[in-house]
């Protein structure tokens, strides 16, 4: 059984739409849930505006009767209330009037670190919102909601997925992080900054060494990495591993299959091992900076400060629950894999019987 996620949608257009495939039937989603996922992405100090002019709710449109999933794809939308500032901009068909509003004016002045240029270049666009529109992390909103849905199914099999932010601007201290945030506001810059995603009750045994692509460590990577502005990504103790020796790095199994350490962040072969998932994302400083970088003007050639528009100071918080999102839905990917099932009780069944053949969970 398969588990799949479909996007589509542009920061500034109507929707952002997400079609989930591969779901049992019969299990239970709460709107209030999924609702509480965008509404935690939104928060945090140091985002723009926007956050607040926008409070992103979720619609079902198909794959759900009376709050239950049917089995079929689950169609979810959530609508971007700012298109109304950019209906004219944004139109998916050809405005009528005279333009009207924001995004009226070609964007020529791509920002060093965003899509903008190569986004323009690939495509071949004059104007390179038609690239950065899609780039945006808009997009994650709906990913966040499809990360609920994972998260719903997760818990039926004892899984839960909770992230936190670890470092802000190169603090570690949670109790600087708002001065970080304002000295970069003050200043007009931006920062990054490290979330931390950890999955617990994770049974062993999800994911795979025979192929590459196949390894739960892969998907995860290629998972975080896919989030816009993450740079970096480490599973358990990850990049400070290859500064140890091998008999300090490895968690050694005790009696009873335990481990006293988790410096492989619960994964060894790509293949789940019983303890907790722990893995880390580096999100780079963001690239839209109210004091511009140098450009160059695509329609002139001429040197010219990058495109300034409104932006978040640093978004780390709301990386947070992205990437618990992101960490989720592999989680119930693998899980979908391994335990299959058509109607929820099959899936459920599958993990049991299969808990019991490896005594699972073990005394702790
Ligand atoms: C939750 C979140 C919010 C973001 N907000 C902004 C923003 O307000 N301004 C900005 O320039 N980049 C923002 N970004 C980062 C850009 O989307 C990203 O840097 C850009 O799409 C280029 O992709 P890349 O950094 O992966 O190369 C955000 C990223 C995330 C995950």
């Amino acid at each position: 059984m398969r588990l799949g996620l479909t996007t589509a949608g542009e920061s500034h257009g109507p929707a952002l739409v997400a079609i989930v495939n591969g779901l049992p039937a019969g299990l239970r989603l709460d709107k209030s849930e999924i609702d509480r996922d965008l509404a935690r992405r939104q928060e945090g100090y140091g985002r723009s505006p926007r956050q607040q002019l926008e409070h992103d709710e979720v619609e079902i449109l198909a794959g759900l009767r009376h709050g239950a999933t049917l089995g079929t794809p689950l169609a979810l939308v959530v609508r971007n209330r700012d298109h109304e500032n950019w209906a004219w901009g944004m139109s998916p068909w050809p405005p009528d009037g005279e333009p009207t509003g924001k995004g009226t004016t070609p964007v020529t002045l791509p920002r060093p670190g965003h899509a903008d240029l190569a986004g323009a270049l690939k495509f071949g666009h004059d104007d390179a919102r038609n690239a950065l529109e899609r780039a945006s992390a808009r997009q994650t909103a709906v990913h966040v909601a499809a990360g609920a849905v994972a998260k719903a199914l997760l818990r039926e099999i004892g899984v839960s997925v909770n992230a936190h932010v670890v470092e802000i601007g190169g603090e570690t201290e949670a109790g600087t992080w708002e001065d970080v945030t304002d000295a970069a506001r003050a200043d007009r810059d931006t920062l990054g900054g490290v979330v931390e995603v950890v999955a617990d009750g994770v049974p062993p045994g999800l994911g795979s060494f025979a192929e590459r692509d196949t390894r739960l460590d892969t998907r995860l990577a290629a998972a975080l990495m896919g989030i816009q502005a993450v740079k970096g990504v480490e599973i358990g103790d990850g990049f400070e591993l290859s500064r140890l020796r091998g008999s300090a790095a490895h968690d050694e199994i005790q009696p009873g299959l335990r481990r006293t350490t988790n410096r492989a962040g619960g994964i060894e072969g790509g293949v789940t091992n019983g303890e907790p998932v722990v893995v880390r994302a580096a999100m780079k400083p963001l690239p839209t900076l109210m004091r511009p970088l140098r450009s160059v003007d695509l329609a002139s050639g001429e040197p010219a400060e990058a495109l300034v528009e409104r932006s978040d100071v640093q978004a780390v918080e709301a990386l947070a629950v992205v990437a618990e999102a992101a960490v989720a839905w592999q989680l119930a990917r693998a899980a979908r894999e391994k335990f299959g099932g058509d109607a929820l009780a099959d899936f459920v069944g599958a993990h049991r019987a299969y808990a019991e053949r490896i005594r699972w969970p073990r005394e702790r």
